[in-house]
């Protein structure tokens, strides 16, 4: 029995940040968990995250940047996440393949049935047990990044295409609610947390994984 969660959001919903609270809260708890991220996640896939976040190539064709993320994406499944989910261990991911289908597919307009093919490949078939949303509304999310200092070559977008995104990723939390929760990530750090701790322990022990007390 193992689980494969994974966190999304559009940029500046503090996934990160979140991401490694949670990790540390379930480890607490007894719980064998990596957390692991896309773009990038094994040395393969962390070269393809270089090339794509290079400032210089501002001239990349979304079908380009689709195919890099997906190549990615195969690296990270092959090599890391199928072979810990066979030995036992909770699998959490920061960003993975709804992230394709939220900027490249709603975002960038390419055609979803197209990127859903490629996907499956991919991923050999790999679906999530469990996907959680981080939603921030997109002039919200842009200012916290602004902030932060983080801004690379994907943030220098229109607001448009962001604002394709968090409703792309609200339709697809929307077309699968057995899969999908969505966390309202515009609170402070410490709410959106206790949200998400709650609601991964309560899906753990629906598992099985971990025991009342
Ligand atoms: P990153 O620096 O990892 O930050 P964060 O996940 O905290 O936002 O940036 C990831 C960027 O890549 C983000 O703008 C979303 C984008 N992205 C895609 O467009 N498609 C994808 O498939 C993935 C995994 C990420």
């Amino acid at each position: 029995m193992s689980l494969f969660i994974t966190l999304e959001g559009p940029d500046g919903s503090g996934k990160t940040r979140q991401a490694e609270s949670l990790l540390e809260h379930l480890r607490s708890l007894d719980l064998d968990v990596v957390l692991t991220y896309e773009p990038g996640g094994t040395p393969i896939g962390d070269q393809i995250r270089n090339v794509l976040f290079n400032l210089d190539n501002t001239a990349m064709d979304p079908r380009t940047e689709f195919l890099l993320f997906s190549a990615s994406r195969a690296q990270h499944v092959a090599e890391k996440i199928k072979p810990l989910l066979e030995r036992g261990t909770i699998v959490l991911s920061d960003r993975y393949f709804d992230s394709s289908l939220a900027y490249q597919g709603y975002g960038h307009q390419l055609n979803l049935q197209t990127l859903w093919e490629v996907t499956s490949f991919a991923t050999q078939g790999l679906i999530p047990d469990r996907t959680y949303l981080l939603d921030i509304p997109v002039e919200e999310g842009i200012q916290r990044r602004k902030q932060g200092g983080n801004w690379n070559r994907l943030d220098a977008f229109d607001l448009e295409l962001h604002k394709r995104v968090r409703s792309g990723y609200l339709q697809l939390a929307e077309d699968d609610k057995s899969r999908w929760e969505v966390i309202d990530a515009s609170r402070p750090f410490d709410p959106v947390q206790e949200s998400l701790r709650h609601s991964i322990v309560e899906f753990i022990k629906s598992r099985g994984l971990l025991v009342e007390g």
